[in-house]
């Protein structure tokens, strides 16, 4: 597999935004759309609300009876009648009120789940490029922070701006019954109250939903940091990356605050429109029971009722508004996630594959990563039944790509690839990947136990079914042997399995489905030496009859193919079997003479350099036959385990390093991110200016896999040019020249 590109640890938060603003309106549209399925349960509700709603009304209205009718008309039986009745009510509102509150928690966690069931699917469904791009913190947030936030609003607060609005239905008509003149002034006021949303609502929604962003970009800084800690250490980048954060932590805290801020003023200012109006019909009132054209009872009544209706206004406004808007800016990131389009999707009436028996084909394949250059340009392949194709180049010619285009990851600019003739944009993908398998350098085991693992290669397998399986990928006996055997959890296993033992369970996993087309993308490239060889003889062995594409930096692994295609630059430039191919002597020629000077021992503890290899170095192009093995005698092997630091950038350079084998990176600090210059493997060299100069290193080596490297030291170096001081002038020379070249030489 593609080893995975220099973490930047400090790029801007990559916004996906879709969305226009959700204002409060747009936001309660979104939020009822997420009750329809539940629509039994809302209708129920809606009744349930209704009941304390009327007794609200009936409550003040009653108030008019008792003051004008019981207590001034000294008329006991209406006292007693009205009395008895808000009894009733006050029973059939208590029982109502209770009744909602659970149906609003049962509609709340279906609601809330649907909408996680809902982004969960669709993320199964999205490409392996939005993954390439997305940042797992933001989804994760998405899941987490910003489905909490719209949990609450969908549900508790839905209700109640229902509620609320319920309440002024039935109050307002009912108000205007008791006294017209006052519901006139009481409704004119209403304009009042929305002000605060009219003037501050647009902007709150917007700073929500900036905040939101920020949150996300933070909750993704962590975990990046978290994830490329080893280049943190090796760059000695903690001191930038808090100082990154504090300006994250800056631009958080600005962003609350006018989010938080224009909320409140939504809420306050449409609050205080409440009470101006609370004022006014007081006022108004007052004046007119003064001058007698309005009862006592009547103006008792219908302050009692202009309460309630206040105080659903002063809900709506101060509690259900700004809480809408709070959550707007999470439900805009949740409705962006679910609008991420599907790139790869079946066609209308695609077709479901029979069982392939190839040939597979790639034809004129042209490609390019979204947003990045061409990565492949007419590339031509062909895998014949029962035929093991290797593909080689150097790192960056497209190898990975292809593995990634034969299991339709991705569709071709032009071109097309076909299986047994159908275009694979025509098939069914299920029915495709059901026949394919891929084995990659790190095998991916999921959470879940060893058993778990291995079936995923075929849902139905019976135990016999995944041991047999296990036993061809030998692996049986070493799961035997964990403490809960096939159903030891991987979390626990994890330890306990060697890189070996995963990889033979990833390739138990691929045996399982009994492929048509089985894919290996590096997948020994992480092991040592004698387990290499075993896992390979094991590869071998269960590739016997099947179409095979097999990807490797490493020749000798290659050799045994039937055929060999060379990439180089996303074209194939040579192909044929390892006899055609070293015959012609073109770039696999070169490829393999650079990792054949290089020789390992058996048991992979020891390596030597050929004197003759010494010559693909320019350094010591000129040496003559005896200096150079006098020089390669002086070479020292030693494995170094993946992810470490060779050579830091900076420091002083003391030794020459050849790559035996395994694959390293060559990175320079740039800003607060690390930037790849080149990914080197067998046979590569770095560090040949330490020899000559007292410069510091210019630029870091990590090793990407376990790695066997060869160490010339200086002074090792030094003793030998010592003895031919003539040597030694040209080499400086050599060097010196070499300087301004492209490469930066380490
Ligand atoms: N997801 C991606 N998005 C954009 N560019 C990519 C992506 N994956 C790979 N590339 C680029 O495509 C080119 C080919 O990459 P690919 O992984 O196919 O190379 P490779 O031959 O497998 O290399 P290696 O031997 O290092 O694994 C490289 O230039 C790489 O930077
Ligand atoms: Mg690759």
């Amino acid at each position: 597999m593609t080893p995975p590109p220099t973490p930047a640890v400090a790029s801007p938060p990559r916004a996906r935004t879709v969305g226009a603003p959700m204002g409060v309106v747009a936001t309660l549209r979104h939020a009822l759309r997420y009750w329809q399925p539940h629509w039994r349960i809302a209708a129920v509700l809606l009744v349930m609300l209704v009941v304390p709603q009327s007794y609200k009304a009936f409550f003040a209205y009653s108030q008019r009876l008792i003051v004008d009718g019981g207590l001034l008309g000294r008329d006991a039986a209406t006292l007693v009648r009205t009395v008895a009745l808000l009894g009733l009510g006050f029973a059939a509102a208590a029982v109502a009120t209770i009744a909602a509150d659970y149906l609003g928690a049962r509609a709340g966690a279906a609601i809330v789940n649907e909408i996680r069931r809902r982004m969960f699917g669709h993320l199964q469904q999205l490409s392996v490029s939005f993954f390439a791009g997305a940042r797992s913190g933001d989804i994760v947030a998405r899941f987490t922070s910003d489905l909490a936030d719209i949990q609450k609003s969908l549900t508790t607060r839905v209700i109640d701006a229902v509620f609320a609005t319920v309440g002024l239905l039935i109050n307002v008509p009912v108000a205007f019954a008791l006294e017209w003149r006052l519901a006139l002034v009481m409704v004119l006021g209403m304009p009042v109250v929305g002000l605060g949303t009219r003037l501050f609502g647009a902007a709150a929604a917007a700073a929500r939903y900036a905040l939101k962003q920020q949150e996300a970009a933070i909750a993704s800084f962590v975990q990046d940091t978290v994830r490329v800690q080893p280049v943190v250490k090796a760059f000695s980048l903690a001191g930038r990356l808090v100082a990154t954060f504090e300006s994250h932590l800056a631009a958080a805290a600005q962003r609350f605050v006018r989010a938080e801020f224009s909320a409140q003023l939504v809420g306050s200012g449409s609050a205080l429109g409440v009470l101006a109006v609370q004022v006014l019909v007081l006022g108004v009132g007052a004046a007119l029971a003064f001058r007698g054209t309005l009862s006592p009872g009547t103006l008792v009544a219908f302050l009692a009722l202009h309460a309630v209706v206040s105080k659903d206004a002063y809900d709506l406004t101060k509690k259900v508004v700004p809480a809408l808007i709070a959550s707007s800016g999470g439900l805009r990131r949740i409705e962006e996630l679910l609008a991420e389009p599907v790139a790869v999707a079946d066609p209308p009436g695609a077709k479901v594959l029979p069982r392939v028996t190839g040939p597979i084909r790639l034809e004129g394949v042209s490609f390019a990563y979204p947003e990045g250059s061409r990565v492949l340009e007419g590339v031509q392949l062909e895998v014949r039944p029962g035929e093991r194709v290797a593909l080689v180049g150097p790192s960056g010619s497209g190898k990975s790509t292809v593995i990634q285009l034969l299991l339709r990851f991705y569709d071709p600019l032009k071109g097309r690839v076909t299986v047994d003739g159908v275009d694979l944009r025509e098939v069914a993908l299920a029915s495709w990947h059901a026949q394919v398998a891929a084995v990659f350098q790190d095998s991916m085991l999921l959470s879940g136990s060893v058993r778990d693992n291995i079936a995923v290669g075929r849902g139905d397998a019976t135990q016999a079914e995944i041991e047999a399986a296990a036993r061809a990928a030998e692996i049986h006996d070493a799961i035997v042997a964990l403490p809960a055997g096939y159903d030891t959890e991987i979390g626990e296993a994890g330890g306990k399995l060697s890189g070996g033992q995963r990889q033979r369970i990833a390739i138990a996993r691929a045996i399982l489905r009994d492929p048509a087309l089985l894919l290996l993308d590096e997948a020994t490239s992480a092991l040592d030496p004698a387990t290499e060889a075993a896992v390979s003889a094991t590869l071998d062995r269960l590739s016997a009859g099947r179409m095979v594409v097999s990807v490797t930096h490493r020749l000798a692994a290659a050799r045994s193919a039937h055929r060999i295609v060379v990439l180089a630059g996303g074209r194939v430039v040579e192909s044929g079997t390892h006899d055609e191919l070293l015959a012609r002597g073109g770039l696999y020629r070169e490829l393999w003479d650079r990792q054949s000077g290089v020789a390992v021992s058996a048991d992979g503890a020891d390596a030597r350099v050929a004197p003759a290899w010494l010559e693909s170095v320019p350094l010591f192009a000129g040496l003559d036959e005896d200096a150079r093995s006098a020089l390669a005698s002086r070479f020292r092997a030693r494995w170094w385990a993946a992810g470490e630091t060779v050579v830091r950038e900076g420091e002083e350079g003391d030794a020459f390093y050849v790559i035996a084998r395994g694959k390293v990176e060559v990175v320079v600090a740039a800003g607060e991110a690390a930037r790849r210059l080149a990914v080197l493997s067998d046979g590569d060299f770095f560090g040949e200016m330490a020899l000559v100069d007292d410069a510091p290193r210019s630029a870091t080596v990590r090793t990407l896999f376990p790695c066997l490297l060869l160490a010339l030291a200086r002074a090792d170096f030094q003793q030998v040019l010592a003895a031919n001081p003539e040597l030694r002038a040209r080499v400086h020379a050599a060097a010196r020249s070499r300087r301004g070249g492209g490469w930066t030489p380490v």
